[in-house]
């Protein structure tokens, strides 16, 4: 006889109900400087997931806010934050040896305008609230998933976009790169189709330079292995 302690009951839920992540958390060992900085600096940099019902709260003033997803070691995020002071930034991050990384170098560079999410953006984000609170996103060189059989586990996907474009103003950028060619194409073939982004450089069109950001740590890996890099530059329609 069935009983409510069953493990059908109680157990994980069906395989079908689990989510598809884009990312395979990896602990990875944390240098001293990088733990200190966690247990220290999370306290006054960390986002919270439940603050995301309202993303405003998580500063003391109110200014536009960036975005960027899976910052890895936080270059980009950190260079951001200091040549736009004006703006406000939060941080997307699951691997914790790369927002220890970020929080150390934040707290030295004396950086106020930064909030640090180390879960899953994607769940955060459909989480957040559904009103328009984004004016840039950034996601720099994601998880490429190149064997076909793991491409729904791109981050890049319709409905990915879908949640975020309602969390986006409107003329909000969304900007993507890859060193994948085969992730560009991709990327560019989502995007453009979706009735919500325009391409800034036309249909499949890619930015002549990178522009608004600095290399990353992943693209240097990329151009060491001789890809070439697609910078691609949407907005919210
Ligand atoms: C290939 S790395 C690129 C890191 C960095 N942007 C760069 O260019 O050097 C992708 C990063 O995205 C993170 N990531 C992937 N999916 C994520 C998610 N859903 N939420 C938060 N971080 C994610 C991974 O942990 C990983 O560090």
């Amino acid at each position: 006889m069935s009983t409510p302690t069953d493990a059908s009951t109680t157990e994980h839920p069906p395989a079908h109900h689990r989510r598809i992540r884009s990312f395979v958390r990896r602990e990875g060992r944390l240098t001293p400087a990088q733990s200190r900085a966690l247990d220290a600096l999370l306290p006054r940099y960390g986002a919270a997931v439940a603050a995301f019902a309202q993303p405003t709260s998580l500063f003391e003033r109110v200014a536009p806010i960036t975005i960027e997803i899976g910052f890895g070691d936080g270059d980009n995020l950190l260079a951001a934050c200091q040549a736009h002071p004006e703006r406000n930034y939060i941080g997307f991050e699951v691997h914790r040896p790369g927002v220890g990384r970020l929080l150390d170098r934040a707290d030295k560079a004396g950086v106020t305008n930064l909030r640090v999410c180390s879960e899953d953006a994607a769940e955060t984000l459909a989480g957040s609230a559904a009103e328009p609170w984004i004016d840039q996103a950034f996601v720099l060189f994601p998880d490429p998933w190149h064997k076909a059989r793991h491409h729904k586990r791109r981050l890049i996907q319709p409905a990915f976009l879908d949640m975020l474009a309602q969390r986006m103003a409107q003329g909000a950028q969304l900007r993507l790169a890859t060193d994948w060619a085969d992730y560009a194409e991709h990327m560019a073939e989502v995007c453009d189709a979706h009735p919500a982004f325009v391409n800034a450089h036309g249909p499949g069109g890619q930015m002549p330079e990178a522009g608004d950001r600095i290399e990353t740590k992943f693209e240097r890996r990329g151009l060491r292995l001789g890809h070439t890099i697609a910078d691609f530059d949407y907005r919210r329609v």
